[in-house]
């Protein structure tokens, strides 16, 4: 099958794992639409693209197939047999993705993925040192994509509903941290996931993080008021309120003083 062309109605990752017969690949259904709407503008392009978790090495096949032969592809598993489904340009890596030093390692020796996908082990510490490690290393405009999060409801992957240290209720703090521009509270003070993420797209079991240099957003009106503004209900800050008659008052004074 020409795996490039759409097979009733699926799109091309989907079809191809339909009809793979090779090594095999292990993915949720679902995900092969998610994986499209994010992958699809990657596309023969020369990209980089990072996954963690090579079980038979069949989603390093489709990858191969989908992104092109521009692609270079880098996988790592903690599994030293993975290793021989290493091909040119498809490179593996043999490491824990929980030990940080591998991690710094294998950083060190790859250019800036423009995706990283964990498959890999999906308990929760692994997760978490793994986005610690490599979100940083992810190009700008580029994604983190962490499958398989409903093992942080499962207890033999250490999560659990509401559990302080499960994968998601970790990235929980992710959005306090993109929204940490307004929150002037000392307790969620801007740091470095706020000045370098600019999405979260949660789907079923799969989180998306997009990395783009941020700014504090800035909000403006443009055009004429029709309708007087204070006709609308807002919550009105008192301080501001004195802060600006104390203004008015004290260019007044000063008008009537002659300074
Ligand atoms: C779900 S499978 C990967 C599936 C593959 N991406 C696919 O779609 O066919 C998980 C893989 O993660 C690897 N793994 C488990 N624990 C790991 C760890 N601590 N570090 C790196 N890889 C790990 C396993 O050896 C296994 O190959």
């Amino acid at each position: 099958m020409d795996s490039k062309k759409e097979f009733f109605g699926m799109n091309q990752l989907h079809a191809y794992f339909k009809n793979n017969s090779d090594n095999c690949i292990d993915k949720w259904l679902h995900y092969f639409d998610i994986y499209d709407l994010w992958f699809r503008k990657y596309k023969d392009k020369p990209i980089t693209i990072l996954e963690i978790g090579v079980y038979q090495g069949g989603s390093l096949n489709m990858w191969r197939d989908y992104f092109g032969e521009k692609a270079q592809i880098y996988a790592i598993d903690i599994n030293p047999s993975c290793k021989q489904f290493e091909t040119e340009n498809t490179k593996i890596f043999i490491g824990s993705q929980e030990d940080r030093t591998f991690l710094q390692k294998v950083r060190s020796q790859i250019p800036k993925p423009d995706i990283i996908i964990d498959d890999g082990g999906h308990s929760m510490n692994q997760q978490i040192v793994s986005f610690e490690e490599l979100y940083g290393h992810v190009k700008e405009d580029g994604i983190y994509l962490c499958e398989d999060l409903h093992t942080s409801y499962w207890q033999i992957y250490g999560g659990g509903y509401k559990k302080s240290d499960s994968f998601i209720e970790y990235s929980k703090n992710f959005i306090d941290a993109i929204n940490a521009w307004h929150a002037g509270d000392d307790k969620l003070k801007i740091n470095e996931l706020t000045r370098s993420t600019y999405g979260l797209h949660y789907y079923p079991s799969m989180l998306i993080i997009q990395r783009k240099a941020m700014q504090k957003p800035v909000s403006r009106r443009k055009g004429k008021m029709i309708l007087p503004p204070e006709d609308f209900p807002a919550p009105r800050d008192k301080r501001r309120f004195f802060k600006n008659i104390n203004k008015i008052l004290n260019k007044k004074v000063k008008k009537f003083l002659g300074r």
